[in-house]
């Protein structure tokens, strides 16, 4: 990357505020998927091992600006300490005196943690008193919060005006991954498109229609594109806001020669209930009562049919509910073919919350070329976006 990293300045005995994206989903205070911790352990053991002293920052969740008991960051310290295998200390809140005075305390190979940034309305609004003050307490910013790089926050865009800002080692992992997906991937490329919605993903379906040669659609979303070809699909969500978007899109797929594949059966249930019973049908016979909840077995074998030509596949949102066991086949199928053919030589980046959970699953995420950490940040990424937490960092020929 043409960013400074954490590699390109000195961090023995100085301080180092290190912005990491340890957003994880929760359930009832539990977390149910580390990734993103595990993730951002290299940076903070570089740093450590080195004698920086490390200020550990973080969103969680989408507090608003208010204190909310159920988002305090203290399950991620504790997972962080288990992996670390020695304690983390927290402090009570992102600023304030107590902060001064604990960070004040460190000493080389200290680390300390802040409370959620986002319990400060400022951090979201990227206010230049709070970015000055995160500021205040480190000698040198690393940003490591690839997740968040599409945010212009405080912690990840306005402090870099006030600190020397390199990445740190995953936020370089991430832009050298889907950088080469960017620039000249070995072709076929084609790309998998999943996840509930069509919403939010129009955009990277356009700048996929300008990069891969085929373009597969399942979840949710799905439904929308076949709604747009005329088929009844029973109670399955369908976006009919989207449906021009949609036509729009698959027209442009046949002017550009883009093959765009869509489900051809289906798994159907009544209900979204791990003990509904299920059904597969062409993508004709979709009772009024029914619903779409997962690909069927011949678009299954159609999709890894066609991906098997592929030398590079992006993955980003699941094919079905797949977190209900039995809506799960058509998202496992295609993660565990692509971990097949990543041994095989060929290129595969997962990136998004659902599609890497599943992965994670599956226990098959590390049989992957690459899976983001970044849900949003990646697909705009991908959407050749500048992203605001890259762009605010040090070049590679500026001092730091
Ligand atoms: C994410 O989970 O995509 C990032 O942590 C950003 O979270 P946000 O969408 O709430 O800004």
């Amino acid at each position: 990357m043409d960013k400074k990293t954490v590699r390109d300045v000195d961090v023995t005995g100085k301080r180092v505020f290190v912005r990491a994206d340890l957003n994880v989903p929760l359930d009832d205070g539990r977390i149910t998927d580390d990734t993103r911790i595990r993730a951002s352990l290299p940076t903070i053991v570089y740093l450590l091992e080195r004698g920086a002293s490390v200020v550990l920052a973080s969103h969680l969740g989408r507090p608003k600006g208010k204190v909310n008991d159920a988002l305090r960051l203290k399950p991620v310290a504790d997972r962080l300490s288990q992996l670390l295998g020695r304690p983390v200390r927290m402090t009570g809140d992102a600023l304030g005196p107590g902060v001064q005075v604990a960070v004040d305390k460190l000493r080389p190979g200290d680390l300390l943690m802040l409370e959620n940034l986002r319990f400060h309305a400022e951090e979201e609004a990227n206010g230049e008193e709070f970015s000055k003050s995160l500021a205040g307490l480190a000698d040198v910013y690393v940003d490591d919060a690839f997740g968040s790089a599409h945010r212009a926050h405080a912690s990840t865009e306005g402090i870099t005006h006030f600190l020397p800002s390199v990445a740190g080692l995953l936020m370089e992992r991430e832009v050298d991954a889907l950088s080469r997906l960017l620039e000249r991937p070995p072709k076929p490329f084609h790309a998998i498109i999943g996840g509930a919605k069509v919403t939010g993903k129009l955009e990277v379906l356009e700048a996929l229609l300008s990069r891969c040669q085929a373009i597969l659609v399942g979840g949710g979303m799905a439904n929308t594109f076949l709604a747009a070809k005329g088929h009844a699909l029973g109670k399955s969500l369908v976006e009919t806001d989207q449906i021009d978007n949609a036509q729009r899109i698959m027209s442009e797929a046949r002017r550009k020669r883009v093959r765009f594949m869509v489900p051809t059966d289906v798994v159907i249930a009544p209900q979204i209930h791990y003990r509904a019973q299920t059904q597969v049908v062409g993508i004709d016979a979709v009772p009024k009562e029914m619903m779409v909840v997962d690909i069927g077995p011949h678009t299954i074998t159609a999709y890894t049919d066609h991906l098997a030509k592929a030398k590079t596949v992006f993955w980003n949102g699941p094919m079905g509910v797949f977190e209900v066991k039995q809506f799960a086949e058509g998202t496992n199928a295609i993660a565990r073919f692509l971990a097949d053919q990543t041994a095989k030589g060929g290129i595969t980046v997962v990136g998004g919350g659902d599609s890497v959970a599943a992965v994670e699953q599956l226990g098959v995420a590390d049989r992957m070329t690459h899976v983001s950490t970044g849900g949003g940040a990646s697909l705009e990424f991908l959407e050749g976006k500048t992203l605001p937490g890259i762009a605010a960092l040090d070049d590679c020929q500026a001092a730091a």
